[in-house]
């Protein structure tokens, strides 16, 4: 792992020991820097890609992007959930999503044209993939999940980092952002019954996400 390479330039920074996670600490600052500087240059490419796409297609296939770097307590928080030691090594190798990009684009078959170009892009190492497009999560969640690899530059070296990409209709990202809130963002716990409203809900934008790119694929082919 060449993250472990960072030691030597930084000394007290992440080695193959179990050093504990110190989220004040200056390695905990500089580990964060180098993540940020992963999302700065994946999210220029994808910017790129967003004008050419919109040049090219004749309208936005990428609506808009946004992007992330997890708060220390979110990530203090997720390791503690998965029963992870907190430690520099667990955080580089088990967190995928301290770095997070979201693509929102306009219709279903866009998600696919934009999950081909991506695979496509140099210096860009997919690692993993989840098409929940194909398969909904069970509580109707949907959206295609790449976790891709970046190397970059740091002191004189060149580092593989990772960056969580999603990418979702405006359906698909209106049903998971106000679900978020009602899940996470509220005081009591969701009745089983509202949570199958929700999925039903997102079974609904599901069809009505599929009806309107049949309509404007029929008029493409007029
Ligand atoms: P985690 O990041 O630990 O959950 O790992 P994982 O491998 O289970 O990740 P997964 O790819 O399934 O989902 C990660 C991200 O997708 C979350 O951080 C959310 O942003 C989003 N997500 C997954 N499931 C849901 C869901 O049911 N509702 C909403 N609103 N978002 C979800
Ligand atoms: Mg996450």
């Amino acid at each position: 792992m060449v993250i472990e390479e960072m030691v030597e330039k930084e000394n007290s920074l992440i080695t193959t020991e179990l050093i504990p996670l110190n989220v004040k600490g200056r390695e905990f600052g500089t580990l964060m820097s180098v993540y940020q500087k992963a999302l700065e240059q994946v999210l220029e490419t994808f910017n790129l890609l967003k004008g050419s796409l919109s040049e090219f297609y004749g309208y936005d296939v990428i609506s808009h992007i946004s992007h992330r770097i997890k708060t220390p307590q979110s990530i203090v928080a997720k390791m503690k959930k998965k029963h992870y030691e907190l430690n520099y090594n667990n955080l580089i190798q088990k967190i995928n999503d301290i770095a997070g990009i979201r693509i929102i684009c306009q219709f279903k078959n866009d998600v696919e044209t934009i999950k081909k170009i991506i695979r496509r892009i140099p210096n860009v190492k997919v690692l993993k993939e989840k098409d929940y497009l194909k398969h909904p999560k069970k509580s109707g969640y949907s959206a295609y999940h790449m976790i891709i690899e970046t190397p970059v530059e740091f002191h004189d070296q060149i580092l593989p980092v990772k960056v969580e990409i999603q990418i979702r209709t405006m359906a698909m990202d209106f049903w998971s952002s106000a679900e978020h809130k009602i899940r996470y963002k509220t005081n009591s716990k969701l009745s089983f019954i509202d949570s199958k409203k929700l999925s039903w809900y997102a079974k609904l934008l599901n069809f009505l996400d599929n009806k309107i790119m049949k309509i404007y694929q029929k008029q493409m082919e007029n």
